[in-house]
């Protein structure tokens, strides 16, 4: 079967490279790819947001599969173009994507379903807005309610970075997906994501994974994409995890409630308070880099899963992970969240490789014509390890990670500190 894989980060790497490994899986076209390769797959020029030549492509090329990584498309509904030309898709349409795409449509749902989650208010005017936070000052955290590609949540701690995150969404900062904002309680504890594949009414969690949003080690700088992510995570007790799983079936139930058949991915982001696990999110997608630790982990036929969201078959099969762990560390650009260099020549990738057990997914970078592989984007590499302890996954991690060098390359050295702390 031939592949169509959207997206051009270290998530849609690690896409390719599970269904690579699958025997019913032929020709992978990924769109617009990235420097990394797997067995069998082909970069494609092609513009993921326009559905009719996502279409056109698929079809003149034996496409029986389009699978869709990042938000952007699915929010458009790439996925109903793709779906409505007969072809099976991976990822949920555009009005299950509004769990991701509206941030108020999430917390109104959340709220209809009694799932918890931090207390809410939603406003489309800026006095309004401000007024609210006289009653509720700092700590609170302040939203844009669209698309923001993760920046558009600020937790603020004094009642003045409210205010300038609440003017700046005014003034048009996320565009349009700032003109409607959610305030919302700030809530403490650890974070930790699950993320289950789901076929419409069949949801089947997987792995438990913890992601590091902050760009600086010790949790300090500005929120990035994710800076690196282990799995499982023991600090998660059986009882929260128990409660995470009742909540993400909740979720679902709640969206058949709505008359929304929901099938692909859906990625609960929680905060483990005192009280018990509250969502902070969902994503309608595979988390990045989430999914560089997750994948590895799977011992089923990652093609036979997503063909059976797309079929609503899910309830047939019983999905298979490994008792390993697994640590990701991202290498980023200099600069990264912020503005940085590209075209940095990257070495060592190949002798990282090398080393059992240890795999280098590419996210922002180009493969010159001569093979030369160089930076293009804020998150560089994700060194994934697998190990049969911990500490084991985490050091070969940090051995890879040592091996790879570009001009400005920047990492967090403290990935999974927090998995020692048990
Ligand atoms: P979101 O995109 O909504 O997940 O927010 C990005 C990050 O902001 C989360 O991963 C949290 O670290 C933080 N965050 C979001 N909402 C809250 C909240 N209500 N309380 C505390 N932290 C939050
Ligand atoms: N790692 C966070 C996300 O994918 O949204």
């Amino acid at each position: 079967m031939n592949i169509l894989v959207l997206g051009s980060g270290g998530r849609e790497h690690a896409i390719v490279s599970s269904l690579a490994t699958s025997p019913r899986s032929d020709i992978i076209y990924v769109a617009p790819g990235n420097g990394g390769s797997a067995p069998g797959a082909q970069n494609v020029a092609l513009d993921m947001m326009d559905g009719e030549a996502v279409v056109q492509f698929a079809l003149s090329h034996d496409v029986e599969l389009v699978v869709i990584g990042p938000e952007a498309p699915l929010v458009a509904g790439i996925a109903n173009v793709v779906a409505k030309a007969g072809l099976a898709v991976f990822g949920p349409q555009a009005a299950g994507a509004r769990l991701e795409g509206s941030k108020q449509f999430a917390k109104d749902l959340m709220r209809a379903h009694d799932i918890p989650t931090a207390t809410y208010a939603v406003f489309t005017n800026k006095d309004a807005a401000l007024a609210y936070l006289k009653d509720n000052p700092a700590p609170i955290v302040v939203k844009a309610d669209g698309l923001a590609a993760g920046k558009g949540v600020t937790v603020a701690t004094t009642d003045a970075e409210a205010i300038q995150a609440i003017e700046e969404c005014f003034a048009g900062r996320f565009g349009s997906a700032g003109s409607r904002v959610v305030i919302e309680e700030m809530l403490t504890g650890p974070e930790c994501s699950l993320l289950a594949f789901v076929d419409g009414k069949t949801m089947v969690p997987m792995v438990p994974a913890q992601d590091h949003k902050r760009a600086l080690e010790g949790d300090k700088g500005p929120n990035t994409g994710g800076m690196g992510v282990y799995s499982p995570v023991p600090i998660v007790s059986e009882q929260e995890h128990d409660t995470m799983i009742k909540l993400m079936q909740q979720t679902v139930d709640g969206l058949i409630a709505e008359g929304i058949d929901y099938r692909g991915v859906l990625y609960g982001g929680f905060i483990l308070t005192p009280s018990g696990p509250k969502v902070l999110e969902f994503n309608a997608r595979f988390g990045d880099p989430e999914t560089q630790v997750v994948l590895p982990l799977l011992q089923s036929d990652l093609l036979d899963i997503m063909l059976a969201c797309d079929s609503a078959t899910l309830d047939r099969w019983e999905l298979a992970w490994s008792d390993d762990w697994a640590l990701s560390v991202v290498l980023a650009s200099a600069g990264y969240p912020g503005d940085y260099e590209k075209g940095k020549v990257i070495t060592g990738i190949e002798a990282a490789e090398a080393l059992d057990n240890v795999t280098v997914f590419h996210a922002g970078t180009r493969r010159l014509d001569d093979g030369t592989v160089v930076t293009n984007g804020g998150r560089v590499l994700n060194v994934t390890a697998r190990g049969a302890t911990f500490v084991e996954a985490r050091d070969l991690a940090y051995q890879a990670v040592d091996l790879i060098d570009f001009e400005g390359k920047q990492f967090r050295r403290d990935i999974g500190q927090r998995a020692l702390r048990v």
